[in-house]
């Protein structure tokens, strides 16, 4: 068995660790910084991620405008309150023109990155949505242009690529295939979620994978799958946040959610790949009133504010509680840029690509 008594080992050799580790190994790793580890040793841990962030983004934070489109969706994913079945979601679109308003406004509040999010929602067809990026990219030919809009052909992608899309997240949930079908209905499928990953980096695009912590039935052993899925994938970015109940799914009251195990395996994904963007998510934050500082200490290097418009931030509720106001919200930009001073972080402006497809000049 892999000795990971952190005392004998720096931040490199343990990510070199990390990164040959079999999936028992891995599943131990993990228990053992759950449920045993002392503070000293997660202390260990974590100033290992930090260390290894320093290395390649030194104490930079990259912003994301976030902007929930549509909560329109087609699937059925048994955790989400966006699912098809609950009736009781306010469903709205924006039309391009409101996409274009608020692109507008983020820019001039600093945002060089726009996210475009939304459920998995037909009504944008692969016309409607390239015209859209490419109508951003022309008003803004210095930002990155992120989607988040689910599974699409290949061929679906590689227009919207064309069009001038240049990064995408599509989480990929689990890389278990027992526990990807506890969660999700027949007609999804583990196989055709890693494929589309897959496709994305084909294409070109900065891909984003990621998984939830404390999803229902997650185990060690799955989580030790995700660990390794994301070595193979070797995705430029990964989405990691706490589960958390929806009142109206069928895991409603399942589980009270803390942060501590988001930030173990935000810490540990840090120290396995350690160049990856690693955004400290709005779960994190609403579960965890300093879950966001929190996550930066241990890693992770981009917060992504709510730039949808105010009147219907609430209707994109993919579990309870979600945090949409404060720091969560784009219009609180200077204000979370100062904490993150006053906390020892860099604000960056940049479009912050993955460090390896950073322009020279965007460094200096
Ligand atoms: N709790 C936490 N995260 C959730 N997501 C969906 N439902 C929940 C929930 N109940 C996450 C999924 C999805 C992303 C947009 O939100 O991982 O990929």
């Amino acid at each position: 068995m892999m000795d990971i008594d952190l005392k004998n080992e720096n931040a490199q050799s343990f990510s070199e660790k990390l990164n040959i580790a079999d999936k028992k190994e891995l599943s131990a790793i993990i228990q053992n910084f759950f449920v045993e580890a002392p503070r000293e040793k997660q202390d260990t841990l974590m100033n290992f991620a930090n260390e290894l962030r320093e290395k390649y983004y030194e104490r930079k934070v990259y912003f994301r405008a976030l902007l929930e489109f549509s909560n329109y969706c087609k699937n059925d994913c048994y955790y989400c309150g966006l699912q098809r079945s609950n009736r009781k979601v306010n469903r709205y679109r924006l039309s391009a023109e409101e996409i274009l308003a608020c692109c507008k406004e983020g820019y001039s509040l600093g945002f060089r990155t726009f996210v475009l999010q939304s459920g998995e929602d037909s009504y944008y067809t692969d016309a409607l949505l390239c015209r859209l990026v490419a109508q951003i990219k022309e008003s803004y030919p210095d930002c990155a242009v992120t989607l988040s809009v689910g599974e699409r052909s290949y061929s679906s992608y590689q227009q919207l690529y064309a069009a001038g899309a240049d990064r995408y997240l599509l989480r990929h949930e689990t890389a278990d295939e027992v526990h990807y079908r506890k969660l999700h209905p027949s007609e999804l499928s583990l196989q055709k979620r890693q494929e589309c990953l897959y496709n994305l980096k084909e294409i070109g695009f900065q891909v984003g994978a990621g998984f939830m912590v404390d999803s229902p039935f997650q185990t060690y052993e799955t989580l030790a799958a995700d660990l390794i899925f994301l070595r193979e994938l070797q995705p430029h970015m990964i989405g990691i946040g706490p589960f958390i109940p929806h009142a109206d799914t069928r895991f409603a009251g399942y589980y009270k959610p803390t942060s501590h195990r988001t930030l173990v395996m935000l810490s540990l994904v840090r120290s396995m790949l350690p160049k990856v963007l690693l955004p400290a998510t709005t779960a994190l934050g609403s579960v965890d009133e300093k879950g966001r500082e929190k996550g930066l200490r241990v890693g992770a290097n981009v917060v992504m504010p709510n730039l949808s418009p105010v009147a219907h931030r609430l209707d994109y509720s993919l579990y309870d509680n979600k945090v949409s106001m404060g720091w969560e919200a784009a219009e609180y930009l200077p204000d979370l840029s100062r904490h993150l001073k006053t906390i020892g972080f860099i604000p960056d402006f940049s479009r912050g690509d993955y460090v390896d497809l950073q322009k020279k000049d965007e460094t200096l």
